[in-house]
């Protein structure tokens, strides 16, 4: 009903709406009415009351709630279905569950915060309330499991772009998909796959973005090399107007990846990561390397060439930039 008495208050937005055509609209008494919107006022919605005239938005607070999200997007189907949580443990694993009992391609879910928000290599995404963005995109792209590691590139492209979008800065990639200003991480994927050995049933594509986080909330390990937009570029973001260049980004590098193949998508990555030639220390599975950074390769692995000239590739793991 929240959404509803929302909705009636956004269509005329400079005049009041009576409570008692309100009550008649959704067909409850005026005292609900009244009920309703001291909730949403809770909720962080500046509503101004007048007995005589009625109600009136005047500021909406910038939740990512569905009423809140839908009417900015332009996607043509991504995110057209949203699953919204004020909290929950980590979305990629309520879209898992949700794309396992067959939810469709495009359906999203988002959490306000995360309490047990899962990063990659077992690592844990620290997921305050109200100030970041964390998304899951449920997707079932018809491509063999082995390209799935090209869907991460893609994804990491698509949330530079937006980043560099909605805030004119300029974000480079680090192998495979950390997203970094000014060399600390601003985002963060982290993409599951379901399949079997040739076919990909479906890809939870999740994506963490510090949007408004202010330095200090930063646990003192990550602080030096972690940071948020607002961090950097000195005022706050609107989180749903970024929600939605995310999903239009997304939306149209996906369709790049499946129209025209991998190489535009691996062409972009590229450009993004500046990753030929660098001085690199890479840890995976256990093993420490260290040597030049030669490029990707068509499967989206990182090529290695090692200190004693072998050259090798890295399908999953860690990157340390050295000077
Ligand atoms: C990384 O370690 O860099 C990946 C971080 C991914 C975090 C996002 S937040 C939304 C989605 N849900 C999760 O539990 N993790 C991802």
């Amino acid at each position: 009903m929240d959404e509803e008495i929302l909705k009636l208050l956004r269509e005329n937005p400079s005049s009041f709406f009576s409570g008692e055509r309100i009550s008649q609209r959704l067909k409850v008494s005026r005292t609900t009415v009244w009920k309703r919107v001291k909730r949403l006022r809770t909720l962080g919605y500046d509503i101004e009351a007048s007995t005589r005239s009625g109600y009136r938005l005047i500021q909406s607070p910038d939740l990512l709630i569905p009423s809140e999200v839908t009417p900015i997007l332009k996607t043509k189907w991504m995110g057209k279905t949203i699953h919204y949580f004020p909290a929950i443990d980590s979305t990629n694993s309520k879209a898992y569950e949700l794309a396992l009992e067959g939810a469709r391609e495009g359906e999203i879910v988002i959490a306000e915060s995360q309490k047990k928000g899962k990063g990659r290599l077992g690592r844990h995404w620290f997921s305050p309330p109200f100030l970041n963005l964390y998304l899951s995109v449920i997707l079932r792209p018809k491509i063999p499991p082995q390209q799935a590691s090209l869907i991460t590139l893609m994804a990491a492209v698509a949330t530079a772009d937006a980043i560099q979008k909605s805030s004119g800065l300029l974000p480079l990639i680090k192998w495979p998909n950390d997203v970094l200003l000014r060399d600390r991480k601003v985002a963060g994927l982290l993409n599951e796959i379901h399949s079997e050995m040739d076919r990909i049933h479906f890809v939870i594509l999740g994506i963490g973005v510090n949007l408004n986080m202010d330095g200090k909330l930063f646990s003192r390990e990550i602080r030096e090399v972690a940071t948020s937009l607002k961090k950097e570029m000195g005022q706050p973001i609107s989180r749903k107007a970024f929600l939605g260049t995310l999903l239009q980004e997304l939306e149209m590098w996906f369709a790049i990846f499946l129209e025209e193949g991998p190489d535009t998508v691996i062409k972009a990555w590229r450009d993004r990561a500046q990753v030929k030639g660098r001085k690199v220390t890479v840890t995976s599975f256990g093993k420490t390397l260290s040597g030049i950074a030669v490029d990707i390769d068509s499967d989206g692995a990182l090529i290695l060439q090692t200190e004693d000239g072998k050259r090798i590739r890295i399908v999953a793991g860690d990157v340390e930039y050295r000077r």
